[in-house]
């Protein structure tokens, strides 16, 4: 079935979390009605991903044909997502070492290299076994707009100035001396960079549901707060334990989640009637 729309309005997709396969539920949405889509699908594992105790299946991450495919399976499912942006929509797409390169080839091919706009590294401090290589300490985001310049983006700042061996004023920000007179750091520090140096979810976070491979709630703040404005509909067709979705209401988004697993829809429901919007 088309959802009806108006004015790029889908009114039967807006805050609704739904239990399909992605691929055909996105078929039958109409161009256009998002505005930011984050996407964490399987990282193409090899293996079955479920809770550390066995209690409930979890999803499968083993792909017949392997990495062949793995990409076969995303390919039509991210040319449903761009087809899905509004013009100043973007699209989020988190990965790890496993698959990222090949599919950031494939979303040059879909968007154009010219939508590129970030290779976000999460950088995250978690424990593991020791290995003859370095420690793979980060997971990858990659961030297209549907349309560079039309695009929708909110600089962020936060953390602290370099302050050693800096001109400080006196309530201690660094200040630059121009010719023009001193031009004084911004007061809510530095811009945020694509580097994002926050902690994976401790095994005793209040926030966490024991749904495998849930993020922490701070990671998609800052995608959802960068990349999308109150009111627009930011979707996750890979929602898992619902945390974009609980992210977006918090911050006064529309929110659209689709995942194929029944328990991820459970989760995702439970979360999001305790989940309060921001006043
Ligand atoms: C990496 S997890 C997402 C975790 C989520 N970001 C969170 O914070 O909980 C990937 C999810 O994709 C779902 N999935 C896999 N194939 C799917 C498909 N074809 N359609 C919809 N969901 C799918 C899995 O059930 C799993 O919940």
């Amino acid at each position: 079935m088309a959802h009806t729309r108006r004015k790029n309005r889908c009114r039967q997709c807006e805050d609704t979390v739904v239990c399909a396969d992605n691929l055909g539920f996105m078929r039958s949405l109409g161009d256009g009605s998002c505005d930011l889509i984050y996407a964490d699908p399987p990282f193409n594992s090899n293996r079955r991903v479920a809770r550390a105790d066995r209690s409930s299946p979890g999803f499968d991450d083993r792909h017949a044909g392997g990495l062949d495919g793995y990409l076969s399976f995303l390919r039509p499912r991210l040319t449903e997502m761009r087809r899905l942006l509004s013009s100043r929509g973007l699209l989020c797409v988190h990965l790890d070492w496993r698959t990222v390169h090949y599919v950031k080839v494939m979303l040059d091919e879909l968007f154009g290299v010219k939508q590129f706009l970030n290779e976000i590294i999460w950088a995250y401090r978690s424990g593991g076994r020791p290995a003859p290589w370095f420690a793979r300490k980060h997971d990858t985001l990659l961030l297209y707009a549907k349309h560079t310049g039309k695009h929708t983006f909110n600089r962020l700042r936060g953390g602290a100035y370099r302050t050693r061996d800096l001109r400080l004023t006196p309530d201690g920000r660094p200040y630059k001396s121009t010719r023009k007179g001193p031009i004084e750091f911004h007061p809510d520090g530095p811009a945020v960079s694509d580097v994002w140096d926050i902690p994976f979810m401790s095994t005793v976070s209040k926030e966490r549901t024991d749904y495998p491979t849930q993020k922490p709630q701070v990671l998609l703040e800052r995608i959802v707060l960068a990349a999308s404005n109150e009111g627009d509909l930011v979707a996750d067709f890979f929602c898992g334990s619902g945390t974009t979705l609980v992210v977006a209401k918090r911050l006064k988004r529309r929110w659209l989640g689709v995942d194929i697993n029944p328990e991820a829809i459970a989760i995702s429901k439970r979360r999001l009637a305790e989940a309060k919007t921001e006043q």
